[in-house]
């Protein structure tokens, strides 16, 4: 492999997080605890749940008003599996069975038999029923299924051919046995040519870590490190939608979507480097938290599987507390102008709830913008990121080559020790973010009260107690550091957009 940016290997579907997970409410520090009022909450490109899981717990135990949470996603895979997820967490009486069966459908490519078995179940029979009932009217076009559990309900409107696909995703892939799931799956994430790849990910774990990634993308079973793995023989049919095919990338990683610190801080016994073994642990924690809260929370999921464009027709206007819509606002996909314009006649307006907040995210703006010379001013020996990167990883040498694992993981490591405030400032000006917020009727809120602008910079400066702690777990992480969300919230009018529509028209 060469240097910059790396390619793409395997199908690209995000059926895991690849950002750790938040809750975008923060009901206590905004509208605060007392808040009577009820709740209504977009995901509008949600990819999967750990947002909607993470924002559910987080709501105080005080709060008992309506919440509802719409989710949507443009692609199916996601809204298939976030639903049979959801469906489980509504369903499945036993709590520690839910939770196990929840963990393996999201992130193991093998599951046990019991798994399959509650698929078949408690959530076959209520795809069955609708399908078997548009097969008799002969109904085509899109169609709305409301299901109530107790003081919960899920309403999900799919298209017609859409909810007889989603029969196969509680059955076996017919004619896919174990032994060819797990090829399939190690084509992608042990592919011979991507050996350059996964060595540079390597280089920045530690010794024992590094057998641990070897395990996940060897077996793909989200378990701990020495967990019997003979159980786990069926291939998961939410992933494995066609027999020839494992539908993400090589580096998709269950760790990526979570906080790299809470993980960490997750006990995992006697193996105590076991990374997996203790995001496994952290995630029944959360889950089980999870299913607890719905136990006596009144919520009403919504589900929906449209592009973002199309949601102003399904949602009322001045009603969201909340919008998440993850980095769709990037300039690959979205961008800013498209997602104000669908966004923000759906917030409340200040008079409403001065905390209602539009949250997007910049994954990819720092490293479009930035020039070469701006990379050559930070890699000179007397740069401040030199100066500060040298403070974490003093040199144990002279390289042996330019290939020197040193060499390479002080190259990867320099991204957490720069700062990148004037180069999202570049950004900002080149995408008109100001004219576009005065056309749209959006205002950025200078002081963030749901997410920082920058999550996943270094807090503390070397040398501090923890600061090489902090250092080596984020360089193990996937993320840059160039991560940027801005939050955003209604301006008073939108005076500006209806004008240049006027003109327009
Ligand atoms: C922007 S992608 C990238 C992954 C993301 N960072 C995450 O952690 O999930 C997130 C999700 O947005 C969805 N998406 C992208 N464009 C969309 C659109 N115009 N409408 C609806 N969903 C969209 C994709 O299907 C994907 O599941």
């Amino acid at each position: 492999m060469g240097g910059g940016i790396g390619q793409h290997f395997g199908a690209q579907k995000y059926l895991w997080g690849n950002v750790p997970a938040f809750d975008i409410l923060r009901l206590e520090s905004n509208e605060g605890e007392g808040y009577s009022k009820d709740l209504h909450l977009l995901f509008a490109a949600s990819g999967d749940l750990r947002n909607v899981i993470k924002t559910v717990i987080g709501l105080p135990s005080t709060y008992n008003h309506h919440l509802n949470i719409t989710i949507n996603d443009r692609d199916f895979d996601i809204v298939a599996r976030n639903l049979i997820l959801l469906l489980i967490a509504l369903t499945v009486e036993q709590v520690d069975e839910a939770v196990d069966c929840i963990l393996h459908l999201w992130y193991s490519a093998l599951v046990r038999e019991s798994h399959i078995k509650i698929l078949q179940r408690h959530i076959r029979p209520l795809f069955a029923e609708v399908s078997e009932k548009m097969r008799l009217t002969g109904y085509r076009g899109f169609f709305g299924k409301k299901w109530r559990f107790r003081q919960c309900s899920l309403f999900v409107t799919l298209e017609t051919s859409s909810w007889s696909r989603l029969l196969s995703f509680v059955d076996k892939p017919v004619g896919l046995t174990t032994e060819h799931a797990r090829e399939v799956r190690t084509a992608t994430t042990l592919a011979e040519s991507r050996i350059d790849y996964r060595d540079r990910h390597l280089c920045c774990l530690s010794p024992v870590q590094r057998i641990a990634f070897a395990k996940f993308r060897q077996d793909g079973l989200l378990l701990p490190f020495g967990h019997p793995r003979h159980e786990f023989r069926e291939p998961n049919p939410t992933f494995f939608q066609n027999v020839d095919i494992w539908p993400m990338k090589d580096s998709a990683d269950p760790l990526e979507g979570w906080s790299s610190e809470e993980v960490a801080a997750t006990s995992s016994g006697a193996a105590s480097a076991d990374i997996y073994g203790k995001l496994f642990y952290y995630l029944q924690g959360l889950l089980r938290s999870f299913l607890n809260r719905l136990q006596s929370l009144e919520v009403s999921f919504e589900l929906f599987q449209l592009d973002v464009a199309q949601l102003p027709d399904h949602i009322e206007q001045d009603t969201l507390s909340r919008i998440d819509v993850s980095n769709i606002s990037d300039a690959g996909w979205l961008g800013i102008p498209h997602t104000l314009d669908y966004m923000v006649p759906l917030l409340q307006t200040p008079l409403q709830n001065p905390h209602a907040t539009l949250i997007t995210l910049f994954m990819n703006a720092v490293e479009e913008t930035l020039t070469d010379q701006d990379k050559m001013r930070d890699m000179t020996p007397n740069s401040t990121s030199t100066k500060r990167l040298l403070k974490y990883l003093p040199p144990k040498g002279r390289p042996t080559s330019r290939f020197d694992p040193e060499l390479i993981r002080f190259n990867l490591a320099r991204d957490y020790v720069t700062t990148y405030d004037h180069i999202f400032d570049r950004y900002l000006k080149t995408y008109m973010f100001t004219e576009a917020a005065d056309v749209f009727g959006a205002k950025m809120k200078e002081k963030h009260t749901i997410i920082e602008k920058w999550p996943y910079r270094l807090k503390l400066r070397p040398g501090q107690p923890g600061a090489q702690d902090e250092f080596d777990r984020r360089l193990s992480t996937g993320l840059s550091g160039k991560e940027r969300y801005l939050e955003w919230k209604r301006a008073h009018s939108h005076a500006l957009r209806d004008e240049v529509f006027d003109l327009g028209s």
